[in-house]
């Protein structure tokens, strides 16, 4: 049991990746909470992982400071402390350039950066008393620059300069923050692919693995490394759980 004792905080808990995270730390002992805006997919994931630990599901919008702020509160007087942050959820919209909005910006900036960013200050107390790991999401349209991407492409380039902050910052203090920069196939990827089945064989074509990662075998066993204390001696680094789609071009 590589995570047995230690409290985390999923965001984007319930579906896709999150809910493939939240079953790899609950089989290696982690007590959970997840949290999601999608009720019905946190009741189905919490059950799930209820047979391997203790858990909770905290219904709310993490686009809200002040919810952030009450989830880490929940969260610590219901375990008593909390030692792995894993910023995951962040919602966008794919539109050119030139037809990027403010209001599409805003959903990726509100969903993604601001979140990871609230989280990571209100958690600290807890990170600093608890050598805490943090593990935030990139994505290859970020490094990459992928066309139609602009407002999320932004946001987690954004979210990959702050976590090289706090990793500077934070070392001292004997915490580490990592990214991990994910290829999954999760629900929505499974939906698209039937919707598009050629444009789908052509991306798994482009994947030096040829296969999507799965979310809890391939991303969650990640996650586990970086929550764990196998990975005490990495910081500030985004890890390519890709394929090697990106560093691969
Ligand atoms: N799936 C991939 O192949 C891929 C590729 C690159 C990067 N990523 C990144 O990995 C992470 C997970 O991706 P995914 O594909 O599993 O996403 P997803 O959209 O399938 O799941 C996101 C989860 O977050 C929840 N959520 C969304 N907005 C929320 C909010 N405001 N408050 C609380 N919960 C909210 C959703 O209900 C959902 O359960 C994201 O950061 C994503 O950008 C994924």
């Amino acid at each position: 049991m590589k995570l047995e004792n230690k409290v985390a905080i999923i965001t984007g808990g319930a579906g896709g990746i999150g809910r493939g995270i939240s079953l790899a730390m609950a089989k290696e002992g982690a007590k959970l909470a997840i949290v999601d805006i999608n009720e019905e997919a946190g009741a189905k994931t919490l059950a799930d992982v209820s047979e391997f630990t203790e858990a909770i599901f905290i219904n709310k919008d993490i686009s809200n400071q002040d919810n952030v702020k009450a989830i880490v509160a929940q969260t610590v007087e219901h375990f008593g402390h909390l030692d792995i942050l894993v910023n995951n959820a962040h919602a966008s919209r794919q539109v050119p350039f030139m037809e990027q909005t403010q209001e599409i910006m805003d959903l990726s900036f509100n969903t993604g950066f601001y979140p990871t960013f609230h989280f990571m200050q209100a958690a600290y107390p807890q990170l600093k008393a608890n050598k805490g790991k943090v593990i935030n999401f990139a994505s290859g349209s970020g490094l990459t620059g992928k066309a139609n991407q602009t407002s999320y492409a932004a946001a987690k380039e954004a979210i990959r300069a702050i976590s090289r902050v706090a990793a500077n910052e934070w070392g001292a203090d004997g915490i580490n923050v990592n990214l991990i920069s994910p290829i999954a196939l999760t629900e929505g990827v499974v939906a698209w692919s039937k919707a598009r089945p050629e444009q789908y064989e052509q991306m798994v074509n482009g994947i030096p693995l040829r296969t999507l990662g799965d979310p809890e075998s391939d991303i969650g066993r990640v996650a586990v490394f970086l929550a764990s204390e196998d990975s005490d001696y990495i910081t500030g680094q985004t890890i390519m759980v890709d394929g090697g789609s990106i560093m691969l071009r």
